[in-house]
């Protein structure tokens, strides 16, 4: 497939120097094709450590293709990088394991380490959860908490594999306390601490989203429609310094449903108030159809209207290895200072 073949070539010509930089930063994790913005739609090529991870969403690749991709980055970089190829193209994105389309040498599959800003991270080609453990876009914003974490408490809401805690530590963060409701991924999150083993030690709290953030909040936790609530872990009120917010773009619990693109309130009330008087809240939403303006006119209205207008709001984008031809990437963050 010559078109892709090129496609690549441009795509690693164009970030000759970022990889440089973030090599130098001590980062080994990055997006190296970003198929939507750079000539294949539906088809990614990850770096993570010695790992290439193709995924394909919307159809699969042919194998001669596959081949003839891993061949040309793997002379570029100059690394003999272990190859996983993972095709989601099936409905609900579920990885198909036909090892028709290709099969994993037995190396590519085991427990590898990648690296970003320094840190180590868990790397697992195939794992009980369809997307990688590190989602590489948000490197940015966890290199702004590792510089701007110290001396702070600090929540890491929806914490998936506890990255963005884990940048807070090593940037010495007072406290740092990761919560999310799946003990699966916050295990991730003790490998990558056991992987980081100087840091200072983290929390984690295995607790849905809703009953644990307005515990902190001081509001009440309320049922639809008086049904019963599963148990859930108690917490006191209390605020934090900085809070991250990273939300999925739809989940839907016994406890609420998060939806970023009909409710982000629900998620930010409670978060900004569990920020402390003079904090910050960094938060995010990662739907391409949720417009930066309107939803960062949302957000502002919305502390504002809870009596904790913002006093600075700064918007911070995705490295050059997510390009975006609009300037409009999904991954929209803003961190708001009270
Ligand atoms: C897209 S990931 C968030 C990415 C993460 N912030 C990071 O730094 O990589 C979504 C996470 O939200 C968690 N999650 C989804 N709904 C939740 C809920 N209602 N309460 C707590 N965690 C939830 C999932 O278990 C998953 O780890």
């Amino acid at each position: 497939m010559p078109a892709l073949d090129q496609a690549l070539r441009a795509a690693l010509d164009a970030r000759e120097n970022l990889l440089s930089e973030l090599h130098t930063q001590g980062t080994d994790c990055y997006r190296l094709f970003h198929g939507t913005q750079e000539g294949s739609p539906g088809l990614t090529v990850d770096r993570y450590g010695p790992q290439l991870l193709v995924q394909s969403f919307h159809e699969p690749l042919e194998h001669d293709a596959l081949l003839a991709l891993t061949k040309q980055i793997r002379e570029r970089l100059g690394l003999p990088l272990l190859l996983v190829y993972n095709d989601r193209s099936n409905s609900h994105s579920r990885i198909d394991r036909n090892p028709e389309l290709h099969q994993a040498e037995a190396a590519a599959l085991e427990d590898l380490i990648g690296q970003e800003w320094g840190l180590n991270y868990r790397v697992r080609g195939r794992h009980a959860g369809q997307d990688p453990l590190l989602f590489l876009d948000l490197r940015n914003a966890r290199g702004w908490v590792k510089a701007n974490a110290a001396g702070k408490t600090v929540l890491n809401l929806f914490a998936y594999t506890c990255g963005v805690g884990l940048c807070a530590a090593a940037g010495d963060a007072r406290e740092v306390v990761n919560l999310d409701f799946a003990e699966g991924n916050l295990a991730v999150g003790r490998e990558n601490a056991a992987l980081n083993s100087t840091l200072p030690t983290m929390q984690f709290i295995q607790s849905d989203y809703f009953p644990a953030i307005r515990q902190f909040a001081d509001l009440p936790i309320s049922s639809r429609r008086g049904q019963k609530l599963p148990s859930y872990p108690r917490l006191q009120p209390r605020q934090f310094d900085l809070v991250f917010l990273d939300p999925p773009a739809w989940a839907k619990s016994a406890f609420g449903t998060v939806d970023l693109l009909r409710d982000y309130q629900s998620l930010l009330k409670p978060a900004v108030l569990a920020t402390a008087e003079d904090g910050t809240l960094v938060c995010s939403n990662n739907l391409a159809k949720v417009d930066i303006d309107d939803w960062r006119t949302q957000v502002l209205r919305c502390a504002e209207k809870i009596g904790r207008p913002v006093r600075d709001c700064q918007m911070l984008a995705p490295a050059a290895d997510f390009p975006s031809l609009d300037s409009k990437p999904p991954l929209k963050t803003l961190i708001l200072r009270f």
